[in-house]
């Protein structure tokens, strides 16, 4: 329709998927398709504040990834710190505020450093929020937003509700993502923000993670605009009522 503004969403969150088999096809080590990945991280963050995209959130590293060669997780350190180092200064240039989730006490003391000091240091920006996941696991967030909970004497049981819940997962004050972006093909939400995805729209882009440029970004954000969301009601509901990112 001309004229008509397009639909974009508040929040996107990125399953990065396929940094390995990137390098693999190349006949490199995996580390070399992390650091292709980190320019394509670096791409996405571009587009995202270019097309005032307020929250955009990152699934850096899990919980399982703890898992993988000692090499892999010191190479992935790295990268982290790097990405930090180099990038701080255009994120307070550009008004970004980095936010983390996830399990931080797991991370290496060096790089919990330099997070919390680029956290401290963008913590008043207000152009749009750059949430990086890291030691992070959807059921992992929601057993520690348990345990918070349970630390708390005064809880009763009638208390736990879904909002209660919700106020003490990682960073509450984060909306829910209204658009998932997975690379390399894959339909699985593997164990990323599993309470927050419940009616998030999905998209799945064939690109491997260090292939996903700002077009194939604009790909999604277009599947997305044609999309109607109705969070489990009718049509003529939502058309009396509209939610999510257009809602006020
Ligand atoms: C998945 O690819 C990706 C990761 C486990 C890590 C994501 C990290 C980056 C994109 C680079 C660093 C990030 C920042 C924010 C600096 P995979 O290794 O599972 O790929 P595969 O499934 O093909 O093996």
């Amino acid at each position: 329709m001309p004229g008509k503004k397009k639909k974009i969403p508040r929040h996107v969150a990125i399953i990065m998927d396929g940094n390995g088999r990137w390098a693999k096809r190349r006949g490199l080590p995996r580390i070399f398709g992390h650091r292709a990945g980190m320019k394509a991280v670096r791409k996405a963050v571009e587009f995202a504040y270019e097309k005032k995209i307020p929250y955009l959130t990152l699934f850096a590293f899990s919980t399982e990834n703890w898992g993988r060669p000692r090499d892999e997780v010191e190479g992935l350190m790295n990268l982290l710190k790097e990405y930090v180092d180099r990038e701080l200064p255009e994120m307070k240039k550009k008004g970004i505020r980095l936010n983390v989730i996830g399990d931080l006490d797991r991370l290496p003391e060096d790089v919990r450093e330099k997070v919390d000091r680029a956290l401290r240091e963008t913590e008043d920006n207000e152009e749009m929020v750059l949430t990086l996941a890291l030691s992070y696991s959807g059921r992992d967030e929601i057993v520690r937003a348990v345990r918070r909970m349970l630390r708390k004497r005064s809880l009763r049981a009638r208390d736990v509700t879904e909002e209660t819940l919700r106020e003490h997962l990682d960073s509450p004050w984060i909306p829910e993502p209204d658009l998932l972006i997975r690379t390399s093909g894959e339909m699985r939400v593997s164990n990323f923000m599993l309470w927050q995805l419940a009616y998030t729209e999905i998209y799945v882009s064939e690109k491997l993670w260090p292939q996903f440029t700002k077009a194939e970004f604009k790909k999604a954000l277009d599947d997305y605009a044609r999309r109607k969301r109705r969070f489990g009601l009718t049509d003529e509901q939502i058309e009396e009522e509209p939610r999510g990112e257009n809602a006020p």
